[in-house]
């Protein structure tokens, strides 16, 4: 199994394997021993969908060095590029046995049944019933396996209609799951010994599950927050319009609530925020950081920006920069526009370069790579706690994560994984810090009063 693009395609290729393990499938590491060969795909930018077709071009061959000495190979394509592309991906690849949308995939053990009929099959249905329904938990030791901090669906599809983006096509209307079934589900990982989930979502905020405290997100991770055990709670991804003003008291009020938050802002330019249909100018966004920060000073801020949308003039760019001066992220991706087919963006006049394109999201990234060195190295001398996830990259060394999302290395035994406790950030690195334990001190986590 192999997954590109968002975190919810972790999340989903998790309960694909949950799935299939009924069914006598085991997740292997190498390709050469697969039996099935799952490629959960991405189309949210040109590249990730070429990947595939690359990839499925190596699977092709594997698949018949396999066939030659008497095994036989599945493969199947799921995810994004499978809901859009459907039977194209079997026109360009002969070797694909199955495609199955993202909305589908609780059928794969039965459509897997139905290949090797010769047939070829493609579901790229938006069924009425819901997968989640149908999709079986995994197992203790499965959690286990999957580590300390899990992703939780609670969300999907979206109703914006962003001009540049495909999610409204690919992942459908916005649903929400009911809040009792993410309940049992978390509590169920906490069980198995997670301290940390991260809520997920094409517009996580937007979430209005059925459930009887209010459905709002706020709403959920309040209740969330009372499983005992569960130490944090994250959300991704959200639209600044959604970003209510309970949301915002969660972040002041609730403290498994961590402080860090992906806000996509794709552009400084009120112009060009109003040609993607944002439906939000670049003050009302400066306004709601303003706001956010009130409630919870130390949070992290992140963003996705897109350089070289239609009609991107120079000045647009400038007030892109402008507003990132004056943000100051922690952390941020950034992305090259790129017509996605279907998308009202592909069909807009004055397509940018890609010479201009290629300047200034270079330009963009020295910027924003500033700003996150800048936050990093202000984590220097302070302490902060850390949730040990898994072993480092050197022996007798553990890595973990600060509130911030920031990894950390510290040397610690592998009993500390699961654990929180407080660390003193002694340096930062180019993409993590480094900490020792402070001994002695009562964990900060374990002080919290559950909120009831
Ligand atoms: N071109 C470039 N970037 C895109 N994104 C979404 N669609 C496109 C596109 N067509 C970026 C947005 C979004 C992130 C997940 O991917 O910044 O927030
Ligand atoms: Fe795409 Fe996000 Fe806009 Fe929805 S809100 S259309 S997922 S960029």
């Amino acid at each position: 199994m192999k997954s590109y693009g968002c975190q919810m395609n972790v999340y989903d290729a998790q309960r694909m394997a949950d799935l299939l393990a009924p069914e006598g499938y085991d997740e292997t590491q190498h390709m050469e021993d697969a039996d099935l060969v799952i490629l959960n795909t991405c189309h949210i930018r040109e590249r990730a969908a070429e990947k595939v077709f690359s990839e499925l071009g190596k699977v092709r061959l594997l698949k018949a060095e396999r066939a030659a000495i008497g095994h036989k190979t599945k493969i199947v394509v799921a995810g994004c590029v499978a809901q859009a592309e459907g039977e194209e991906i079997l026109r360009r690849q002969k070797a694909v046995d199955l495609v199955i949308g993202p909305q589908s995939y609780h059928r794969l053990p039965e459509l897997l049944r139905r290949t090797g009929t010769g047939e070829s099959l493609v579901d790229t249905e938006f069924p009425l019933e819901d997968k989640f329904d149908h999709l079986p938990a995994p197992s203790r030791q499965q959690i286990f396996a999957r580590g300390v901090s899990a992703f939780v669906t609670v969300q999907e599809g979206c109703d914006k209609f962003c001009t540049f983006c495909v999610v409204p096509y690919t992942r459908g209307a916005e649903s929400s799951r009911p809040v009792a079934k993410i309940v049992a589900e978390v509590e169920a990982l906490v069980a198995a010994g997670v301290r940390e989930v991260s809520l997920l979502g094409q517009n996580v905020n937007a979430y209005h599950g059925e459930g009887e405290d209010g459905a709002s997100l706020a709403a959920l991770a309040m209740r969330l927050a009372r499983i005992p055990g569960l130490a944090r709670i994250r959300y991704t991804t959200s639209h600044p319009n959604d970003m209510d003003g309970d949301l915002i008291k969660a972040h002041r009020d609730l403290p498994a609530l961590m402080p860090f938050l992906h806000l996509p802002v794709q552009s400084g330019s009120d112009r060009i925020l109003a040609a993607m249909n944002r439906k939000h100018k670049a003050k009302d966004y400066l306004a709601l950081i303003a706001k956010i920060r009130a409630a919870r000073p130390d949070i992290a801020l992140s963003s996705d920006f897109i350089v070289g949308f239609p009609g991107e003039t120079e000045a647009d760019f400038e007030a892109t920069l402008d507003l990132i001066a004056k943000v100051n992220f922690a952390s941020a991706f950034s992305f090259k526009y790129s017509p996605r087919p279907g998308t009202p963006g592909a069909d807009m006049p004055e397509q940018i370069e890609e010479r201009v394109m290629v300047r200034r999201l270079a330009e963009l990234q020295v910027l924003l790579e500033d700003q996150r060195q800048a936050f990093n190295r202000a984590t220097v001398g302070r302490t902060v706690d850390v949730l040990f996830e898994k072993p480092g990259r050197h022996k007798g060394q553990l890595t973990g994560k600060t509130p911030y999302l920031q990894a950390v290395h510290v040397e610690a035994g592998s009993d500390l994984i699961g654990k929180i406790l407080p660390v003193e950030i002694i340096e930062a690195g180019a993409n993590s810090l480094s900490g020792r334990l402070c001994e002695g001190i009562a964990p900060e986590s374990l002080q919290w009063e559950v909120p009831v």
